[in-house]
């Protein structure tokens, strides 16, 4: 097959099943490599579709320049879609990002607008929306694909995964697990999967110290997985019991994929992983299990590959264990 351009490469994405990590559970896990992806992630598939869509319609024009606040897989794959759009792109970063990320987003040729202020909440995420908003303001031709908000964020999953999936798969499965960012994919998948296969259960998973589903903000290092806000997209009464996992959890589970799977992916991989590890555990009998990895582990050598890092997440996660069981009254325990 011979494709027009790299953008036509994008969804061609494989399912895999992880029968090795997951044979003595009787359970059946399958997984679809988003990382496959050309832009090296799932978030291609937004980027893309919002580009496309937004170029049909006019609301975005050759003149036009893109705007996210972004310094993660989002912001790699809107450089590569408007490189090959010939649009600018800007992504608005904080003092957090990666240095391997930045080199990435430049090589595609996209700018970096870094923020250095902190905002109220100690962070940086809402200096980086008001400098969004400041550059739409100034600048006529700024758009801001603005993902936590965009419908065609979900909508580039209900056509993309959503549709491949019923495709690639000719049995339901019984328990569709995804981690959660943005909520496009999860709402995307699941929407369309519903309409085929309608007792599909979904199960979120989130990062432990993310706040989308109500739980308390606390350090989490990790990026991809949870928010520090709660996206305008996430309808939390189409998915079911969430399940978080911190850092060192799906480091670990990271680490089991490339040793049994031969699977180098991103931390949100093992976080799905380490999900349904637990989640199966309690079963009472064998499920069918689908999940997504949305990307490589390249991005992670500084965090989920390196031993120092896994170490202090190791100690924060047994800290943690270890207060949560002294927090909890005796009467709970018995
Ligand atoms: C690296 C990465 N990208 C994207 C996603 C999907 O998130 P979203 O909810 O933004 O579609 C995840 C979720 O696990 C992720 O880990």
């Amino acid at each position: 097959m011979i494709l027009h351009s790299i953008l036509d490469g994008i969804g061609k994405t494989p399912i895999v099943s992880l029968s090795r990590l997951f044979g003595e559970s009787r359970c059946e896990v399958l997984a679809k490599l988003e990382m496959f992806n050309p832009g090296g992630s799932i978030k291609d598939r937004p980027a893309h579709y919002i580009i496309e869509r937004g170029l049909a319609d006019g609301s975005i024009s050759p003149k036009s320049h893109i705007i996210e606040s972004s310094s993660g897989n989002f912001a790699i794959a809107l450089a590569m879609v408007c490189r090959m759009r010939g649009l600018r792109f800007t992504a608005v970063v904080d003092p957090k990002l990666s240095p391997v990320n930045c080199q990435i987003i430049q090589c595609y040729g996209g700018n970096i607008e870094l923020v250095t202020e902190r905002d109220r909440q100690g962070g940086y995420l809402e200096t980086r929306i008001e400098r969004v908003k400041h550059m739409l303001r100034e600048q006529p031709d700024a758009v801001w694909t603005n993902q936590y908000a965009n419908e065609r964020n979900w909508q580039s999953h209900y056509n993309g995964e959503g549709e491949e999936i019923l495709r690639d798969l000719d049995q339901p499965v019984d328990y569709l697990v995804l981690g959660v960012s943005t909520s496009g994919t999860i709402h995307g998948i699941t929407r369309r999967l519903r309409e085929a296969w309608p007792g599909l259960k979904v199960i979120p998973v989130d990062a432990f110290g993310s706040v989308l589903f109500g739980t308390q903000p606390a350090v989490r290092e990790l990026p991809g997985l949870g928010a520090s806000r709660v996206p305008e997209l996430l309808k939390r009464d189409e998915l079911g019991q969430v399940i978080h996992v911190d850092d060192y959890e799906s480091a670990i589970a990271c680490r089991q994929l490339v040793k049994h799977e031969g699977i180098f992916a991103g931390g949100s991989s093992g976080s799905v992983i380490a999900a349904i590890q637990r989640f199966s555990a309690h079963l009472l009998k064998p499920a069918r299990f689908l999940t997504i990895l949305p990307d490589r582990g390249e991005r992670y050598l500084d965090t989920v590959y390196n031993d120092q890092w896994l170490l202090r997440m190791k100690e924060r996660h047994f800290a943690r264990i270890s207060k949560q069981f002294t927090d909890t009254p005796l009467a709970q325990t018995v």
